[in-house]
């Protein structure tokens, strides 16, 4: 049992509220991913759970039992921060076995098998005998994970851990983390700002701002059913496209049309709104060469290739602009006109006060 429970936890900072009032649980043997932008108190909330930052109120429990008022030490959990924490003047070796020496019930041939493991899974096997003051950054914090993971905590928090290394590690390191996080049942919480990682790791995606936990969920429920509009845009790479669009009356219906749809889509749970706003993913916006059924006319004001080798398109649709990404081909150019199709099954509609509607368009 590892469950790690939060019960109105609270951090001020004379005036600043860091961290306003969280409940939460995060269940056993899970992946946890804290998401939210620089500033919105991540680190500040991992720290409490970690007992470096004594919270302001609220409690924190771990299996149940009260630990705020319990030593970092005390609680028995791992971490690794944004900056690798190594013993400088040792071998990747040492480094990794010293924590495990302090296990009383832990063999010698155990504690080798699990060294030999964590080296194996983290490729850091060929600099085992090397003084750790000699090595990169990426590599060190190689062995910041490796250090961490080999004591099987049942609790491992991790903050930022591949912010600070080179591009060829973070890809090392992103994979082996991904099967470590996997091995123990362990709980875990892994605070990033870069919800591409959230999202190939979580279990459960935990959006945060401005020191709330705004939405809570699978990162298909995030993708898909985004709770508002900083949910659209901040979960998605580029974040969802916002159209506002005027509603309008049609043989007793409400409807949607320009800018984005060419006949009149009909809406239902609307009320009274006289505007809304269409949300949607720029993966989900198609863009035909032909005009076809509800498609609109657009012009391409400019393409970028992407991530995955796809292309970023901005379009031009009437007086706004849509982003949509599209496979790589040659047909998109800049200056292009095409025609643009938003499939009702994607579009997800927000009020004005940024939240998400109840209402749905009809296909
Ligand atoms: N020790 C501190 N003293 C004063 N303000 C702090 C301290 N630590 C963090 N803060 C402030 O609390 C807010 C949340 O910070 P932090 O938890 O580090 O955010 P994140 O990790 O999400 O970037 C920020 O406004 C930050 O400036
Ligand atoms: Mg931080």
């Amino acid at each position: 049992m590892a469950e790690i429970r939060l019960d109105k936890l609270r951090k001020e900072f004379g005036k600043l509220v860091a961290v306003r009032d969280v409940t939460l649980t995060f269940p056993t043997g899970t992946v946890n991913c804290l998401l939210g932008p620089s500033g919105c108190g991540k680190t500040t909330l991992m720290r409490m759970i970690a007992g470096l930052e004594t919270p302001t109120a609220g409690e924190v429990y771990f299996a149940g039992e009260r630990v705020t008022h319990l030593s970092p030490s005390q609680r028995n959990i791992g971490m690794v921060f944004q900056y690798p924490v190594v013993y400088r003047g040792m071998s990747v070796y040492r480094n990794i076995e010293i924590p495990l020496i302090e296990i009383k019930d832990l063999s010698p041939q155990e504690r080798k098998r699990r060294i030999e493991s964590v080296l194996e899974t983290l490729d850091l096997a060929k600099f085992a005998k090397q003084d750790v003051s000699d090595l990169d950054n990426g590599t060190r914090q190689k062995v910041s994970v490796a250090r961490a993971v080999a004591r099987q905590p049942k609790i491992i928090l991790f903050d930022e851990p591949v912010t600070n290394v080179d591009i060829g590690s973070k890809t090392q390191l992103k994979r082996a983390l991904k099967q470590l996080v996997k091995q123990h049942n362990q709980t875990i919480i892994y605070v990033t700002h870069d919800q591409t990682e959230a999202m190939t790791l979580a279990d459960t995606i935990l959006l945060m701002l401005d020191g709330e936990i705004v939405q809570t969920g699978a990162p298909r429920e995030l993708y898909d059913s985004p709770r508002d509009r900083f949910a659209g845009f901040f979960f998605g790479n580029p974040g969802m496209n916002f159209i506002p669009c005027p509603v309008e009356q049609h043989n007793g219906s409400s409807t949607l049309g320009k800018p984005l749809f060419a006949q009149p889509m009909r809406v239902t749970g609307l009320t009274g709104q006289p505007e809304v706003t269409i949300g949607i993913r720029p993966e989900r916006v198609r863009v035909l060469t032909e005009t076809a059924a509800n498609t609109v006319p657009a012009t391409i004001l400019r393409e970028a290739m992407v991530a995955g080798g796809q292309r970023l398109l901005t379009l031009k649709v009437g007086a706004t602009t849509l982003k949509a990404k599209v496979p790589p081909t040659d047909t998109f150019r800049a200056g292009n006109t095409v025609h643009v199709e938003c499939p009702v099954e994607h579009v997800v509609l927000f009020g004005s006060d940024e939240r998400r509607l109840e209402a749905a368009l009809q296909a």
